[in-house]
């Protein structure tokens, strides 16, 4: 019986470590640059991204945002990636980004004017949550603008399939994802098998989080957040896209 690992984290490693092209950070797949780019355009106007902004982009996959904040003329852009094989992708492209997760942000207090956590929450632990949107709240400036993307709206159906034997699997993945992604879990099948390990796979689709509107907001709002507006995604309708405000008082 094959095992499912459901650690994003690891997931996000094995790509960076295999990583051809930075865009494969984006966790889209190869042919969906275009989507990442359109994805990005769209946060940047929803978040009115401009001149003299500092912007934390949580999760910044490939570093599209950090690109459009630096043509954008933001003073500061600055992209957070869960691993440091993920970071060292993005160091080799010339982008500023840093190791660090949603609920333990490495930066200082109140130092962003714009946050942008896309297609990342979903991923985080539902306990991990709170905490996660507790760290935002404090390292945004008053007023800040933020922007929580890609939250699907119920739970989802994981759309890999399960497997009893290698040779499904493996037979599986050639016809789906080609030769680079079979030899790839080939290659790493062996090892474990030579380490001794139970087999394993880790096909990074499935989703951690998951929150209607309504439950999304509240707690947001706990967290002291206030809410500006949401719509759903265009690119996955059954995900929302949310941008909240830390009150300019606080
Ligand atoms: C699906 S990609 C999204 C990339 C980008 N935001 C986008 O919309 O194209 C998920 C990103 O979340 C990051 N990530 C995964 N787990 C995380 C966590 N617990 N905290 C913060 N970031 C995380 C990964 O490093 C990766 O960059």
């Amino acid at each position: 019986m094959i095992t499912r690992s459901l650690d994003y984290v690891e997931y996000c490693r094995e790509t960076a470590k295999h990583a051809l092209d930075p865009h494969d950070l984006a966790l889209r797949g190869r042919d969906k640059k275009e989507v990442t780019k359109q994805v990005h355009q769209e946060i940047a106007a929803a978040v009115a991204l401009g001149s003299g902004d500092d912007l934390v982009d949580i999760g910044c996959g490939d570093g599209t945002m950090l690109r459009i904040a630096e043509s954008a003329g933001a003073r500061t852009a600055i992209g957070l990636l869960a691993t440091d094989e993920e970071v060292a992708v993005l160091r080799r492209s010339g982008l500023n980004a840093i190791q660090g997760l949603s609920d333990q942000l490495p930066l200082p207090d109140a130092s962003a004017t714009v946050i942008v956590c896309n297609s990342v929450l979903l991923v985080v632990p539902r306990e991990r949550i709170p905490a996660s949107l507790h760290e935002i709240y404090r390292v945004a400036k008053p007023d800040a603008r933020i922007l929580l993307g890609e939250i699907p709206g119920a739970e989802q159906h994981d759309p890999t399939p399960q497997f009893t034997t290698r040779r499904e699997l493996l037979s599986h993945l050639y016809r789906k994802h080609g030769f680079r992604t079979w030899f790839g879990v080939l290659r790493r099948m062996a090892y474990r098998q030579l380490t001794g390990k139970p087999p394993l796979i880790n096909s990074g689709t499935s989703i951690s989080f998951w929150a209607t509107p309504e439950e999304f907001i509240a707690m947001a709002q706990a967290a002291g957040l206030e809410p500006v507006r949401h719509w759903p995604c265009s690119h996955y309708p059954t995900r929302n896209s949310y941008v909240f405000r830390k009150p300019s008082g606080d």
